[in-house]
Formats: structure tokens, sequence, C-alpha cells
């Protein structure tokens, strides 16, 4: 399977389950810590693009504090859900990879991707980060999460678990892995911390840690 059709399977698995991801997430601001740390480093009044930004619960939160949002996310229904629950906001539909083609250069002091970048292929993952720092300006930051582990896999998405599917795309990334492309393409890092999760379904046998990341743009 080459990359777009991982990327596609993703689009699809989210189109179905918007619904439910929205009931349960849609207004539940989890890790509010990391959150925190990220705004230390905002400006006031930031521009944040947010990349795979699913129903709009970063949006309810950062234009509350009167930052500048606008999301990204491939899913035509997540974004659907979003605005039914929060509102029409700035949101473009369209996939992670494509960015460069909606902004132009330093365009956002900061850039929020969490809990969306372990769906992209592994082969996708330097070229976001080299994509995300033209879109920062000078010094801006950007907040990231990552599954740790190693390979990629398919696992059950645990909304369609009863249907027996096993099509959720997960990308498993070292440390040293990631920290190198941070390093790679520019970025100093500020801020790391380790989630361990249990059983939420995207388990398989990398476990089920997720790593977060803060870095600058240098
Ligand atoms: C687990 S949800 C997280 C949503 C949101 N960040 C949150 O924390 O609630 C993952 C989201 O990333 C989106 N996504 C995954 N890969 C994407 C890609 N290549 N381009 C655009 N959106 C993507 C999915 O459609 C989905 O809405």
């Amino acid at each position: 399977m080459n990359s777009a059709d991982k990327r596609n399977s993703v689009k699809r698995d989210y189109d179905l389950i918007a619904e439910q991801y929205g009931d349960e997430f849609g207004k539940y601001i989890e890790d509010i810590d990391i959150y925190r740390e990220f705004e230390k480093y905002l400006p006031d009044g930031a521009s944040i693009l947010d990349l795979g930004c699913g129903t709009g619960r970063t949006y309810a939160y950062f234009s509350e504090k009167g930052y500048k949002y606008t999301g990204v996310d491939f899913s035509e229904k997540m974004k659907e859900k979003a605005f039914a629950l929060h509102g029409e906001f700035p949101y473009i539909v369209d996939d992670i990879m494509n960015i460069k083609e909606h902004f132009s250069e330093g365009s956002f002091n900061a850039v929020f991707a969490v809990y969306s970048l372990f769906h992209l292929p592994k082969e996708d993952f330097e070229q976001t980060i080299a994509n995300i720092r033209d879109l920062l300006r000078d010094g801006g930051v950007v907040l990231l999460s990552y599954q740790l582990g190693e390979g990629e896999a398919f696992v059950d998405e645990p909304y369609l678990k009863d249907a027996g599917r096993e099509i959720l795309y997960m990308n498993y990334m070292s440390k040293l892995h990631v920290d190198g492309v941070l390093e790679s393409n520019g970025f100093e890092k500020l801020y790391e911390s380790e989630k361990h999760e249990e059983g939420d379904g995207v388990i398989g046998e990398n476990g089920n840690d997720a790593v977060y990341v803060i870095a600058r743009k240098k």
C-alpha cells in the first residue's frame, strides 16, 4: 500500500466514526497541562494552525483565549460534526500533506498537531515537519504528539471493533527518530512529556504510549 492509500484509509475511517468521535471528544479537553505549557510560548492573539483538528475541541479552547485559530482536517464528516458542536469556524478540508497550498510561508506563530501525526504514513513525516517549519514565523513553536514504538500497523478502530474491521493506520516512532527529524529541520526542542494510556483500543504490539514535544523554529 502506498502512502496515499494509507492516508485515504484514515480519511475513510474518520468519515465513518465522526459522529461517535465528536460525541465523545468534541468538547472534552484532556492534557490541559500540556496545552498550558504550549501557551507559555504564544504571543497574545497568536495565529495557530491545528493539523488534524477533528471535531473542534481545540478550536473551542484556543478561540476562547483570543487566539486566531485555523483547523485543517481531510474528513468532511469530522468538519460537519465540528460545526454542529461549535458553529462554523476557519476549517480547511484537505490532507495535511497539502498545507503549503493554502498558506504562504511564515503565516503562523504556532502549529498544533496532537493525536493526528500518528496517522501520517511514516514516509510522510519528515516532509510534514519541513512544511510546518516553512509555515511558522521565525521563533514560532509546534506542539506535536506521536505514538512511541517502531514500525506501522493497521489496528482496530475502537468504534468499529464490533464490525471486525482492522483498518486504522498507525505510525509508531522512536524518540531518536523524531528528535533527529526536528533537529535536521531547524527546530530546537523546548519540552517533552510521555503519557501512558490504558485500553482505548489503539494498542497493538507497540503498547500505547504517547510523546508530546514542543519545539521552536530556530
Ligand atoms: C484522533 S483524531 C484527533 C482530532 C483532534 N486533533 C483531537 O485531538 O480531537 C485524528 C484526526 O486527524 C485527521 N487526520 C489524520 N490524518 C490526516 C491527514 N493526512 N490529513 C488531514 N487530516 C488528517 C483525522 O481525520 C482525524 O480527524
